[in-house]
């Protein structure tokens, strides 16, 4: 039993402590990894800002800033989100309390350890995938806990039924698993150096096989983990279609594995593996807009709610991005139009619009669903505060995302550009010097995303430190018969 659960019989059934701290840490790394974000972003516009001193330098910052937002912000969320569903859909206990601290130390420490060694200039060069051996050993460890408590939950569930939500977030933990061990196999040369297993284009192909997935499972399938607990229940509407979300789950979990090779278009990777790459990426609309399709239509009867509910405002507009930047991703594998994208900022803009659209924007909606949950009160402490993060964070990432596609067009347009003597119209600096305009625009986005987090960081104090406290009184058995998202062929049977 969790020493810190102390709100109502729930925190006694349920280990809400571990998906407290989860849940805090979320907005923590979410304005250190956006405030990262901001600084290179004005560094792209202002070179002066390293301060000419190395662990400042983009080189470092930007991993720095991917790491910290997708594993140290999404990772968070994911962490406190599966373990809350899993628990309520379950009606079990997490298995083992312990393993469960285990995995929140253990990620802290993974974080802090990238924090201190990207700076330094430690880095195996792979996208997404840069900390060092030591660091992987210990991501594995944790993960291999994670998979331990979540499965475990599962196996113990008083409730016959496996709620789809699960089944997202079970997918995910898999295939990170298999993912970072078989990318991350390394020799390693010293404490802090190690050399890919693979060479060449094998290297290339393992390493976007996990980019692409971790893109598939970490910020896509584990999210609409997310979403399928968390709209139903604001909605109070069950999901719209449960065969839908199967059928779309296996769609999407086979379809991704293949999809990787659009990374590496007009590469020496054999032309065929392109294709199907591209192939498959096509595929992917279908399964992705199931989702979203799925998502959206759960609202019916229920649209009037938009009106009034901010928290929903973020659920929907999260879907509307991800059917947008799932969309725009299938285009982009064309390889026609890859030849224009690639390399240019329209890459940045659709990973963002994918990011901050769908990824920050469902994780917002849901942590303000859960944590006057988590704390026993009744709502956020400041209700209005959480429709002026929704503007904010939205006009954030349209100028965002709108400058980037322009920026990214501008520059695939006048790269190719060449005159009737053949040769190239414009020179690379001019193609910089005309994007700096963006830039600004981005930055400006940037800076709104920011301080929207700001204002929620702000929200969930007073939510936390509320003298309200409400007993959230609900039965210890079955708590989730009353839980819309529990609809389904098996339903509640305990
Ligand atoms: C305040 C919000 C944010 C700002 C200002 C920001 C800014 C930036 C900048 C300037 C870059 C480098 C682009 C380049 O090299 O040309 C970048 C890259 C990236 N960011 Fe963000 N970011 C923000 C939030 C996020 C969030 C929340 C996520 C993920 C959940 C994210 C994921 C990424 C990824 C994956 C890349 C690498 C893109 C690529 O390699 O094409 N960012 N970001
Ligand atoms: C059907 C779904 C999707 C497809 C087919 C797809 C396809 C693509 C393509 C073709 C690229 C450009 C590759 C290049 O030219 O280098 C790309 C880049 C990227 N996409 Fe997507 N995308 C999809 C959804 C998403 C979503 C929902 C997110 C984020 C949540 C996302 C995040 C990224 C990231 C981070 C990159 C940059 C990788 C890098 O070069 O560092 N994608 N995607």
């Amino acid at each position: 039993m969790g020493t810190s659960d102390t709100v109502g019989k729930n925190a006694e059934v349920f280990n809400y402590g571990v998906v407290r701290q989860f849940a805090i840490m979320t907005v923590v790394w979410g304005i250190v990894g956006m405030a990262v974000g901001v600084l290179i972003a004005a560094q792209l516009i202002w070179p002066e800002l390293n301060f000419n001193t190395p662990w400042l330098s983009y080189g470092r910052l930007r991993p720095l800033h991917t790491n910290a937002v997708i594993f140290a912000f999404g990772g968070s969320a994911l962490f406190a989100t599966s373990y809350y569903v899993v628990q309520r859909t379950c009606q079990a206990r997490l298995f083992c309390d312990k393993l469960a601290a285990f995995t929140f130390w253990g990620w802290q420490i993974v974080i802090v350890a990238a924090a201190i060694t990207l700076p330094m200039g430690f880095t195996t060069t792979k996208e997404y995938a840069e900390l060092e051996w030591p660091i992987d050993i210990l991501i594995t460890l944790v993960w291999v806990a994670y998979a331990i408590v979540f499965f475990g939950t599962i196996v113990k569930r008083r409730v016959r039924h496996i709620y789809v939500a699960n089944w997202f977030f079970g997918s995910y933990i898999l295939t990170i698993a298999v993912l970072h061990i078989f990318n991350n196999i390394e020799l390693p040369v010293s404490m802090w150096k190690s050399y890919s297993a693979y060479a060449g284009v094998q290297d290339a192909m393992v390493q976007w096989w996990y980019g692409h997935n971790a893109v598939g499972f970490f910020l896509t399938t584990s999210f609409l983990g997310m979403m399928y607990y968390f709209i139903p229940k604001q909605a109070e509407r069950p999901i719209y279609s449960y065969r839908l979300s199967i059928v779309h789950f296996w769609a999407l979990a086979f379809t991704y594995m293949w999809a990787g090779p659009h990374h590496l278009l007009y590469t020496s990777l054999p032309d065929w593996t392109q294709s199907l790459g591209m192939t498959f990426s096509l595929i992917l609309l279908a399964p992705s807009w199931g989702g979203m399709i799925n998502g959206i239509m759960t609202l019916s009867g229920a649209w009037h709610k938009l009106r009034t509910d901010p928290i929903l405002k973020f659920m929907v507009t999260a879907l509307s991005f991800y059917g947008m930047s799932t969309f725009e991703g299938s285009m982009m594998s064309i390889r026609s139009v890859n030849a224009l994208s690639h390399y240019t900022d329209w890459t940045v803009g659709h990973v963002h619009s994918g990011a901050l659209g769908w990824v920050a924007m469902i994780t917002f909606g849901s942590l303000y669903y859960l944590i006057p949950r988590l704390y026993g009160r009744v709502e956020m402490a400041r209700p209005r505060l959480i429709e002026l993060h929704f503007w904010v964070a939205t006009l954030g990432v349209v100028l965002y995302i709108a400058s980037m596609w322009i920026a990214g067009v501008m520059q695939g347009l006048m790269w190719r550009a060449v005159g009737a003597d053949g040769m190239l119209t414009y020179s690379f600096v001019e193609g910089v010097k005309a994007t700096y305009p963006f830039y600004i625009i981005r930055l400006s986005g940037g800076v709104l995303f920011l301080a929207g987090i700001l204002i929620m960081a702000w929200n969930v104090y007073l939510t936390v430190k509320g003298q309200v406290k409400v007993n959230p009184a609900v039965p210890l058995r079955n708590p989730d018969a009353r839980d819309p998202s529990l609809v389904g062929p098996a339903s509640v049977t305990a």
